[in-house]
């Protein structure tokens, strides 16, 4: 049984799919236009979005709603949404709420089971329901007398307020209620489970199947991997490029862990100076992207050429999913992503991809699961073009060689102060700029580096963090003294948007 969760284009869409599943049941986000199997769906949840259901192209109820026969909770556009379908009436936007707001529980419903009467909640709505269709009933109201949830008892939900927010106290609670009390259902979702029975499944889907996989020692390829090779063993190939253009070590670290820990069956391709020369005097972004994108490709399909393989293991988790469904309907490229990693059509290997319907924080447990250290597991997002987007115009060895010994010292440094796992992603930057100094009684002059650490959600959006300046401090003195090449060290304060996280 799995909850099904409609999206109407809120930004806590997501967040609704993934505190069910932390309740223990399985769910899964669709499009209101999606056509799906309906036959094994428990529950359903309306998400909230911003179109008003008077709009004329407002995102109806999906085709095979009137099918399904189960119960339904619609959160504030899904509630404003199944009261217009059903009769009732909406008013736009007159009093509008954002934020944290007071509501007061007038009639007992299930879904508030042990929950106090007053309640603090978080709105954020244009429009509201007026009048509710024939046969529901009022059983919150918000402070300004707005109906803040109501049920006809038999198939129908509705909040205006958002449960799946933090904010909202009892939240969790009360989506627990409706998912337990109101529809019967018990939780049946662990990992463990999901671990044994995907590896049953890719055994038989894979037996006798030679696999290849690109091995980055990020988390997601890193987990589907070795969950890929619990199953499969030898029989999968797992390709790790050094292309040079990764931090301090890691060349050597990622088959440490892979090979000799974990036992996988890899194989490290040393392609450093064949990038490099590819690089050479480039200094445009995109140009750099696009280079590093082919040659990486161009080295994968020969090893996967050479093995004969006929299947590929790719990273992909839930969130790319739905992300690449969302934006299939809008929004231009900012930049050319997830062009290292994402393999081309035309190599005519099978796709697997384990972690499709896995968050990333459960692609996390699952590797806790499936034993992989926690150095890997808790490690920071890292661009699959590497430090070639992180030295601003040409690269070149020796711009390598100072910008991965400066980000070591910063990560090194959070590391030892508690902060790595505070922030999103921290790194350097190299500049193509030199300043002056005075290092003894001599004359300076060399490059500037910038540090840059980020708080973030999923990437899309971020905020600089808020550093301690003693720890700015430290990082700044440990990388002026120790790097030969660096004069002065800068901390970028721009959120995102505007600026992205990476800074080409
Ligand atoms: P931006 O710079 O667009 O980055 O704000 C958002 C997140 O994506 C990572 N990133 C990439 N990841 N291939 C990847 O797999 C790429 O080409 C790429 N470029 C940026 C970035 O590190 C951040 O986490």
């Amino acid at each position: 049984m799995k909850i099904i969760v409609v999206d109407y284009g809120s930004q806590y869409t997501q967040l609704i799919a993934r505190v069910i599943r932390e309740l223990g049941y399985y769910s899964q986000v669709v499009q209101f236009d999606e056509d799906i199997e309906i036959s094994d769906i428990g529950a359903l949840v309306l998400s909230g979005g911003p179109a008003s259901v008077y709009e004329k192209d407002a995102p109806r109820l999906p085709k095979w709603f009137d099918r399904y026969r189960g119960k339904v909770l619609g959160i504030c556009y899904g509630m404003q949404l199944i009261s217009h379908e059903l009769g009732g009436t909406v008013e736009p936007g007159r009093v509008a709420e954002y934020g944290r707001t007071q509501i007061q529980i007038v009639d007992k419903d299930l879904i508030f089971s042990e929950i106090e009467d007053q309640q603090t909640v978080w709105m954020s709505h244009g429009d509201h329901v007026k009048k509710l269709p024939d046969n529901f009933r009022v059983t919150a109201k918000s402070k300004d007398g707005i109906i803040a949830a109501a049920t006809d008892d038999k198939r129908f939900w509705l909040l205006q307020f958002h449960p799946e927010v933090r904010h909202t106290v009892r939240g969790r609670d009360i989506i627990e209620n409706f998912l337990s009390k109101v529809c019967g259902l018990s939780p049946n979702w662990n990992l463990e489970d999901f671990v044994k029975q995907k590896i049953d499944e890719l055994k038989e889907q894979l037996a006798g199947k030679k696999v290849i996989a690109a091995l980055s020692g990020g988390v997601d390829s890193s987990v589907a991997c070795v969950l890929v090779h619990k199953a499969i063993g030898e029989n999968l190939l797992n390709v790790f490029v050094d292309h040079g253009l990764l931090r301090k070590n890691e060349e050597n670290e990622v088959p440490r862990v892979f090979r000799e820990m974990l036992g996988l069956n890899l194989i490290k391709i040393d392609a450093r100076d064949l990038f490099l020369e590819k690089l050479r005097g480039i200094t445009d972004p995109e140009t750099k992207r696009k280079i590093i994108g082919e040659q990486f490709i161009r080295v994968f399909e020969k090893q996967a050429q050479n093995y004969g393989a006929t299947h590929l293991v790719q990273g992909t988790i839930y969130s790319d999913v739905i992300e690449s469904a969302h934006s299939g309907k809008k929004t231009a490229a900012i930049k050319s992503h997830h062009n290292v990693g994402g393999l081309p059509k035309k190599m005519n290997l099978q796709i697997v991809e384990p972690l499709r319907n896995l968050f990333k924080d459960e692609v996390r447990i699952v590797g806790e699961i499936l034993g992989i250290p926690r150095s890997i597991i808790h490690r920071q997002p890292f661009p699959g073009p590497g430090l070639g987007v992180r030295i601003v115009g040409e690269i070149t060895q020796e711009k390598l060689e100072i910008l991965k010994e400066a980000d070591s010292i910063l990560i090194e440094t959070l590391k030892e102060t508690g902060w790595y796992e505070k922030t999103w992603q921290a790194f350097a930057v190299l500049l193509p700029v030199k300043s002056v100094g005075v290092r003894g009684d001599q004359r300076a002059y060399d490059y500037v580096l910038a540090l840059r650490s980020v708080d973030s959600v999923e990437g899309m959006t971020a905020d600089w963090s808020r550093l301690p300046h003693e720890i700015l401090d430290l990082v700044s003195r440990r990388i002026l003294n120790s790097v030969k090449g660096i004069g002065r060290v800068v901390y970028d304060i721009s959120s995102k948007p505007p600026a992205t996280i990476e800074w080409e």
